[in-house]
């Protein structure tokens, strides 16, 4: 472990030199000088995960407001500070001459942020779209399909709101049939669960969606195995990916999937507006892009892109959130963000009127838990963390999982975690005073 001045000087310089009055050209910081650095600490990921000197530096690479406790990261995430000032710097760039420094200059540069999406999917870098969001890859994926008159699509009743909606519409302007079943909370048996998707096919199912991570209770599903099964029948699958990406690790092939996306802005602590699609090679023609682009493109995934004039800055800083992630490590991340959410997990399970969503199992959830209390509405229940205490939690009042959806993140501090518990156990024992 380096000392508190190494400390400073590599992530604290930046800030240092401002405050002291030097005007700096934010150009001329040196991203190395200002990433921690995390070589010095060895052991395993679980080991590496409870190792607050670690964590510290993760901690003081944001610079999120510490009078909140925000423990909704599952809705959009801060982005740690470096990728912030990149971000920053190609704005500044852009806006000098934007035809010139952002369409002719920086907009090529997303050549390599794909290079690196595709490396850490593991996928070919034709496969993978830049996109502005999960939603937009998802509903690419959703109206790009051809379907006729009667066929119909398969989801579950737990999967994103506006991913149902997109097809709701397409019901209703095409006269498709959506159908959609429940899946157990939580849903510990993969075998199951392939088993329902199964049972809801019919001669006419064309299309299933199904999520990666339900957003409601961090339940990760057997995403292989509905692909596998589905692949038999000649069933394509999109993966809603929009909260597995960079929360825990995998690649392509643990889904084997033809179709895919993601925010970057959750979990890869991308800047807010960014996301991937990734679509199998042979796969890419018969997608409609959403936005219509030449028929020369048509098996080129870059057709999914041809949305208009946008940002440059965004997707650029999308490299430093990837180069960030991969300092840490993903297999450390992903265990520091179980040990956070098992920290507050296992001391509130204990309480005598919780109610539990989420399985603690390691292949079936990570840094997300639902979690309530009996007979207190979640609304209620969010709003009085909130205004008593500043602490962010997401009530979920979905019929299936009814709770708070607890999300802290890797810049969470431990006596962030257990404000929370305290806060939580008095109103399990005292109800809402
Ligand atoms: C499962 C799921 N799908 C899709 C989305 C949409 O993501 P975005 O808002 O980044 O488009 C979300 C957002 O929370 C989600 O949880």
């Amino acid at each position: 472990m380096f000392s508190r001045k190494e400390f400073f000087k590599k992530v604290a310089l930046p800030a240092g030199l401002l405050l002291g009055g030097t005007i700096l050209n934010a150009n001329s910081i040196h991203l190395e000088e200002s990433m921690p650095d995390f070589s010095p600490f060895t052991g395993t990921p679980e080991e590496i995960a409870q190792d607050e000197a670690f964590w510290f530096q993760v901690q003081q690479s944001f610079t999120v407001d510490r009078s909140l406790i925000n423990l909704n990261n599952g809705g959009v995430s801060p982005c740690p500070n470096i990728v912030l000032e990149a971000m920053k710097r190609y704005l500044d760039y852009s806006n000098k001459a934007p035809v010139y420094t952002m369409w002719q200059i920086l907009e090529p540069e997303r050549e390599t942020v794909r290079k690196r999406l595709a490396a850490m999917f593991a996928c070919d870098t034709e496969e993978i779209a830049i996109t502005r969001n999960a939603s937009e890859g998802l509903q690419i994926l959703e109206l790009g399909f051809d379907l006729k008159a009667g066929d119909e699509i398969l989801c579950c009743t737990q999967d994103y709101p506006r991913m149902i909606t997109t097809f709701q519409q397409r019901e209703k302007r095409e006269n498709l049939k959506l159908v959609q079943f429940k899946v157990p909370v939580p849903a510990e048996d993969p075998a199951e669960i392939v088993r329902l998707y199964e049972k809801n096919i019919t001669a006419n199912t064309k299309l299933i969606l199904v999520s990666h991570v339900i957003n409601l209770t961090g339940q990760i599903m057997p995403v292989r195995d509905i692909v596998r099964m589905a692949r038999k029948r000649d069933i394509p699958v999109i993966v809603d990916g929009a909260h597995s990406f960079a929360q825990f690790k995998f690649n392509l092939a643990d889904l084997e999937c033809d179709y895919y996306a993601t925010s970057l802005h959750k979990w890869l602590l991308s800047p807010i507006g960014t996301g991937m699609l990734f679509v199998r090679k042979n796969k890419i023609a018969n997608i409609w892009p959403m936005t219509p682009a030449p028929s020369t493109m048509a098996d080129n995934i870059r057709k999914f892109e041809e949305i208009g004039t946008h940002p440059a800055a965004n997707t650029l800083a999308i490299s430093e959130s990837i180069i960030f992630h991969n300092g840490i490590g993903a297999e450390r991340k992903e265990a520091r963000l179980r040990y956070l959410r098992d920290r507050f997990y296992k001391r509130l399970m204990k309480l005598p009127n919780v109610q539990t969503n989420t399985s603690l199992k390691k292949e079936f959830s990570c840094a997300i838990g639902n979690i309530g209390i009996k007979g207190i509405e979640p609304g209620a229940l969010a709003a009085y963390f909130f205004s008593k205490h500043k602490i962010i939690v997401t009530p979920i009042g979905h019929e299936e999982c009814t709770g708070l959806r607890v999300t802290p993140n890797i810049y969470t501090t431990l006596d962030e975690i257990d404000m929370f518990c305290d806060a939580f156990e008095k109103v399990s024992k005292n109800g809402l005073v």
